[in-house]
């Protein structure tokens, strides 16, 4: 089995942390040994990921601090990159991504940070072998959001026009990544339904 870097990203209650989960489960049922799966995420629980949090949970207006978001989210994903992310696809492991960079340039575009901007900042850094974009109408994700028990407070970026504004934010990353192999999924499916299209796709990558 060759090593793999997956990602996935989608608005904020779009399931992606539980799809991700049923992807792990999958593949350990396919006999894939959990020391070649990484499971992973930004912003990471490092340095600069922790500030992020602090600053999304202190956070009232998604407008403000632009700039602060960018750089953090930035300094978090090279440290990600250099200390998880590259020695995982060194040794051939298969990576499971909860976000990567199309959230940058999704999240603080809107936030009014220039596309280029963005793009310089990402330059050099790895491109994920598959990019799984779960796609669902910011009302459904805002339920998911407001019955899910271990949230209690909504987050800088969890308001409804915001959300919808990422989505179809998220929608232009095909258009901006053309040579990455980006796969949009319905994800206002059961998370079941979502979860079997998903592995399917993986597996059949995997078996290439
Ligand atoms: P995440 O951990 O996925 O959200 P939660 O655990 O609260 O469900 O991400 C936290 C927030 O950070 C989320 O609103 C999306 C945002 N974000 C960006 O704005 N830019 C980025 O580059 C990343 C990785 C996340």
């Amino acid at each position: 089995m060759k090593g793999l870097f997956v990602v996935f990203e989608g608005i904020d209650g779009s399931g992606k942390g539980t799809i991700l989960r049923h992807a792990y489960d999958f593949l350990v049922a396919k006999g894939i040994k959990k020391e070649n799966l990484i499971l992973t995420a930004e912003p990471t629980p490092g340095f600069y990921g922790k500030k992020v949090r602090e600053l999304l949970s202190t956070d009232v207006d998604p407008k403000v601090n632009a700039m602060q978001f960018l750089d953090l989210y930035v300094a978090d994903r090279k440290e990600h990159i250099e200390k998880v992310l590259k020695p995982a696809i060194d040794s051939g492991k298969i990576i499971l991504c909860d976000r990567y960079k199309y959230s940058t340039f999704t999240y603080q575009q809107i936030q009014g940070i220039p596309i280029e901007k963005i793009s310089v900042l990402h330059k050099s850094m790895v491109v994920p072998n598959l990019v799984f974009i779960l796609d669902v109408p910011a009302d459904v994700a805002l339920k998911r959001i407001s019955s899910d028990s271990k949230r209690n407070t909504k987050e800088v970026f969890e308001k409804k026009d915001f959300l919808e504004n990422v989505r179809e934010g998220f929608l232009k990353s095909k258009k901006i990544f053309p040579n990455e192999n980006i796969v949009i999924v319905d994800s206002s499916k059961s998370i079941e339904k979502v979860s079997a299209e998903i592995n399917g796709v993986l597996w059949k990558i995997l078996k290439k």
